[in-house]
């Protein structure tokens, strides 16, 4: 496995490949990498014949009250979970080598972003597909792998791929969980031992809204209500939403119906976690 931090050496490596015929899977991340990426960096070794994985914490998706700076980061540590998982190619560039100093050009996308997260979040899936753009110009993958976990990223991500006739295929890969339902996120390492188990109030939410459409409930009010009331029973948790949107469009929805994105974002103390749960029928 080879470790590199500029845009040409990624460029020059994927160009052999591509000279002998090779496909390339990319995992995009922003390191501090847990099971969650593994499963897609499995899912890459599986079906591509080289995989590439970025580590780069992107300022251009944090709001100017975000977490940038205190954002977890463990290069060691990511590389030593990369190599474990059989991949080829690490890129960990520094701002400065993705972001010249003239910078001004961004990819954007309208509609989507405007629910759920990019409500709160206003500037942050422009971060996102602006680096991911980038970064897809630069490893030129035949496939990039992204997680349910954020369902309104892989979304977008799918749309501005296809507005912008990008030539590689998304693919989406299930939620991780940790053994007692939590949601597998960078961000979990920001809880004490007591938010730690509050949090568990998020997939608690996610499992009984499943059980609510199997049992054939079809009114999101009625599903997101009951979610809402058991999130409300733990004090340590803040509602920023609870919501049932079309899985394609992210627009509220009052049926639930194939395809469904029941999703939520809740702080426990000053960390903002999300879940959901995709309804296919
Ligand atoms: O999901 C993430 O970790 C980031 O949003 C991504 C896709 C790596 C872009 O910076």
């Amino acid at each position: 496995m080879q470790l590199v931090t500029t845009i040409q050496e990624v460029r020059d490596i994927v160009k052999q490949w591509k000279k002998e015929d090779l496909t390339v899977g990319f995992v995009p991340t922003m390191g501090y990498l847990h099971e969650g990426h593994a499963s897609l960096m499995k899912e890459a070794r599986k079906r591509d014949d080289k995989v590439v994985v970025s580590v780069f914490v992107n300022p251009m998706q944090f709001g100017p009250s975000e977490d940038l700076d205190s954002y977890p980061r463990d290069i060691n540590a990511d590389s030593k979970l990369c190599e474990e998982m059989g991949v080829d190619l690490i890129f960990h560039p520094e701002p400065s080598e993705m972001y010249h100093d003239d910078f001004c050009s961004f990819t954007d996308i309208n509609g989507l972003s405007n629910h759920l997260c990019g409500l709160s979040r206003p500037i942050h899936f422009r971060g996102v597909c602006t680096v991911l753009n980038k970064l897809f110009n630069i490893v030129m993958p035949d496939r990039a792998y992204f997680g349910q976990k954020d369902a309104q990223q892989a979304a977008i991500v799918k749309q501005f791929v296809k507005d912008l006739n990008l030539p590689l295929e998304i693919v989406r890969c299930p939620i991780i969980r940790e053994a007692d339902g939590l949601a597998k996120s960078s961000r979990n390492t920001y809880l004490s031992a007591e938010e730690r188990k509050a949090a568990l109030i998020l997939s608690k939410a996610i499992f009984l809204g499943q059980e609510l459409v199997e049992k054939g409930e079809t009114s999101a009010k009625k599903v997101t209500d009951q979610m809402t009331d058991l999130i409300k029973t733990e004090p340590l948790a803040d509602i920023e939403y609870v919501t049932a949107v079309n899985g394609l469009t992210m627009e509220e929805v009052d049926e639930i119906k194939d395809p469904t994105l029941v999703a939520i974002a809740v702080r426990i103390g000053k960390t903002r976690l999300i879940d959901n749960f995709v309804v296919e029928k």
